[in-house]
């Protein structure tokens, strides 16, 4: 019985050391009315996208979720629509997987809407496979894009560094979603019930997304690396400014923009 008591209280401590770890659980905050701005939320049809567009609908952000599949699409935009009342929220087809469906969601947006306050880059995928331009999808590859994520907003927050364009690289935390459906079968075991039991969910991982997109007085930390506890240094190849040169030229070679 003693045993049995002290077996529970261990576990019961180990719950409560690893949920305090990897959840810090962050609050709502009061957010800008954001009538008359515009956003775009890349994946915004589940997860951490749609909880973030959720917030911006709320707003009053006029909110174009591009997102692939238009079913999903459709029904998250009039989801969000029915419970913030702003009839602005919208769907627009965008495959990141595609250069040619890029291509065409920029050329819709760029005719169709007259101005871009915000865009949220949230869509990823942990799978497999190449992408129909013969980028890679494997698991290594979707850690790597993460680096890419920061070192990509620390070049541009260089490259527009004399005008008003700000951009930061977020960490939601590690967030209750659909984001390991490909995971191997006998992982999904191990991970659901972890998920369930320490993630934050959805709308707690959208918090330091929305505090990048809304807050006042983040400009001077522009291209820097946060997380729910604020800017922090990321690693050191994150930090790397050669490193971040080079990848945004090869990636203006590889999409076709041009470069060396
Ligand atoms: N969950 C976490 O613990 C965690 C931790 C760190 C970072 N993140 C990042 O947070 C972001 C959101 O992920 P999530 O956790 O909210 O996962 P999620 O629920 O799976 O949402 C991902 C969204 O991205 C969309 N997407 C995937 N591939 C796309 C493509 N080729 N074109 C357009 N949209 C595409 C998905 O659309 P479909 O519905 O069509 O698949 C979905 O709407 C991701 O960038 C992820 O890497 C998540």
């Amino acid at each position: 019985m003693g045993w049995a008591l002290l077996c529970v209280g261990l576990l019961l401590a180990l719950y409560t050391l690893l949920r305090h770890g990897l959840r810090s659980s962050p609050r709502p905050r009061a957010r800008p009315a954001l009538r008359g701005r515009t956003a775009i939320v890349t994946g915004g049809s589940s997860g951490i996208g749609a909880a973030t567009a959720l917030e911006l609908a709320r707003c009053g952000a006029r909110v174009i979720l591009a997102t692939r599949n238009a079913l999903r699409g459709e029904a998250a935009a009039s989801r969000i629509r029915t419970e913030t009342g702003n009839e602005e929220v919208r769907f627009m087809h965008l495959d990141l997987a595609s250069l040619r469906s890029v291509r065409a969601f920029a050329s819709t947006f760029l005719h169709q809407e007259p101005h871009l306050h915000l865009l949220i880059n949230n869509a990823g995928v942990s799978a497999g496979g190449t992408t129909e331009d013969g980028f890679s999808l494997p698991f290594q590859d979707y850690c790597d894009s993460k680096l890419a994520n920061v070192l990509h907003a620390r070049e541009l927050a260089t490259r527009e560094q004399d005008t008003q364009v700000t951009c930061y690289a977020v960490h939601p935390g590690f967030v209750n979603t659909a984001l390991f459906r490909h995971a191997p079968l006998w992982l999904k075991p191990l991970l659901l019930p972890l998920a369930w039991l320490l993630f934050l969910d959805p709308s707690e991982g959208a918090q330091v997304v929305l505090d990048c997109a809304t807050r006042d007085g983040l400009e001077p930390l522009s291209g820097r690396y946060f997380t729910d506890s604020g800017p922090q240094q990321p690693w050191p190849r994150g930090r790397d400014d050669r490193l971040a040169r080079a990848l945004w030229e090869s990636s203006e070679r590889l999409v076709g923009l041009g470069g060396a």
